[in-house]
């Protein structure tokens, strides 16, 4: 690399093709160009544009490169990276671990941002020559996207989006199929359609493959994008809403339990009095006393006025567990076993079904959530009912499985309390 006559050489690895059509996609466009890289995992991401962002501090005096992580631990992988890359090298200043700032001897420097941050984003402006780069976009919230992306006006600076996809919607999205569309001024690079083999074997794809729901396994690593629309709730994002009223009532939660194998979860959720979702968990890791007692936390703070429980199989144990912690914790709350049979669950299932697509109610954007009920299908039982599961053996229902007893009990009336008081 060229600084002022002298050439600095990067210990940095010789790219891939993918890799230097990205950099090359920035010469061709080097300004007010919205650059958006969609990618599996683990195929050189950050490595690439660490070594774009280095080119262009060293290349250039007085240049502002900023990089948006998002979280604080990675911010601090990708800053430790590029300080050993110019280790040793008369080319760095000071390289600052408190505020994550690195600068250069010619006046350059590179500044992290984490999208966990809770702070309005009022950084320095992106130089000409400097770009904003946005490493794993759909991991940080689009409002802190589009409260940065003005950072780049001043100076006709460039923007790099590059991430894993997720599912078909927000601002990674957006972009990238304006890139694809031909909108002006955004490019956009498919790095699946590259031979990207050497950084995953193919036995080990498979048994990613294996072992992950399908739509995660499209998306990590195949790099394909997910649709949010389900056949059965439609499409998810129109009742997509992270934000409910936390002071109304929580009327309904339901708990389904962890079979304990690796991938099925113990699922808890809940709505509240305005039929919006207001509580998603769900855990894998925890013992069944710890579990219980975990629970009569939840229910402690929570306060919902119904309760619905799975009681079949595992549940059939943790049921009558909870029920003796509640009595004992004098918790009240009206509580409902759920037996589940083909009919019971269809029962559940389509009045969960028809709110949904009614708009009656909303749910979280949670990905696993999402992946969850996009992969709920109607199934025919041998007898020829219909039955509600998930497509692929290894997705699982416990979520949306929550979710529909949650709902089954919003409407019913109070009567009974378990526990505690009986009203
Ligand atoms: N061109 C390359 N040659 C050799 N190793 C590379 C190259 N690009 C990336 N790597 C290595 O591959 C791994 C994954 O790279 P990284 O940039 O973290 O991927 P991503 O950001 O896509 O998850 C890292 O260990 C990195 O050092
Ligand atoms: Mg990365």
């Amino acid at each position: 690399m060229e600084q002022q006559g002298k050439t600095i050489n990067i210990k940095g690895p010789h790219l891939y093709d993918h890799q230097k059509d990205l950099i090359r996609l920035f010469d061709e466009h080097p300004s007010d160009s919205i650059i958006t890289v969609k990618a599996r995992r683990q195929v050189g991401k950050s490595t690439v544009n660490q070594i774009l962002a280095l080119r262009q501090c060293i290349n250039y005096k007085n240049q502002i490169v900023i990089i948006v992580q998002p979280t604080w631990k990675q911010c601090l992988r990708m800053f430790k990276e590029i300080t050993t890359l110019v280790k040793g090298l008369p080319v760095l200043e000071n390289a600052n671990k408190g505020d994550l700032s690195i600068e250069f001897t010619n006046g350059s420097q590179i500044c992290f941002y984490s999208g966990a941050t809770k702070d309005t984003v009022r950084g320095p402006h992106v130089t000409s020559k400097g770009f904003l780069l946005i490493d794993e976009a759909v991991y940080i919230p689009d409002k802190l996207i589009h409260d940065i992306l003005p950072t780049v006006d001043a100076n006709h600076a460039n923007v790099v989006l590059i991430s894993t996809p997720k599912f078909k919607n927000g601002t990674f999205y957006d972009f990238y199929k304006n890139g694809i569309d031909g909108v002006n001024g955004f490019y956009s690079l498919d790095w699946s359609k590259y031979d990207t083999s050497m950084f995953l074997t193919q036995e080990k794809l498979e048994m990613y493959r294996k072992s992950l729901p399908g739509p995660v396994f499209a998306a990590e690593y195949l790099g394909e994008f997910i649709s949010s629309t389900s056949d059965l709730f439609g499409d998810l994002s129109l009742i997509t809403n992270d934000k409910y009223d936390q002071e109304a009532k929580i009327k309904s939660m339901g708990i389904d339990w962890s079979n304990g194998t690796k991938n099925d979860y113990t699922a808890i959720t809940a709505f509240n009095a305005k039929k919006q979702q207001c509580y998603l968990e769900y855990f894998n890791t925890m013992r069944p006393a710890e579990q219980i007692s975990h629970i009569i936390n939840v229910l402690r703070e929570t306060r919902p006025e119904t309760l619905v429980v799975e009681k079949n199989g595992a549940g059939d144990v943790y049921t009558d567990l909870l029920k003796t912690e509640i009595r004992k914790n004098g918790i009240s709350v009206r509580l409902v076993e759920f037996v589940t049979t083909n009919d019971s669950k269809r029962r559940i299932y389509e009045k969960f079904i028809v709110s949904a697509n009614k708009g009656e109610l909303t749910l979280f954007g949670d990905n696993m959530e999402q992946i969850q009920l996009v992969g709920i299908t109607a199934k025919s039982t041998k007898s020829g009912k219909l039955t509600y599961e998930n497509d692929n053996p290894a997705t699982h229902d416990d979520i949306p499985d929550s979710l529909a007893m949650a709902w089954s009990e919003m409407n019913s009336n109070p009567n009974y309390v378990f526990g505690g008081r009986t009203k």
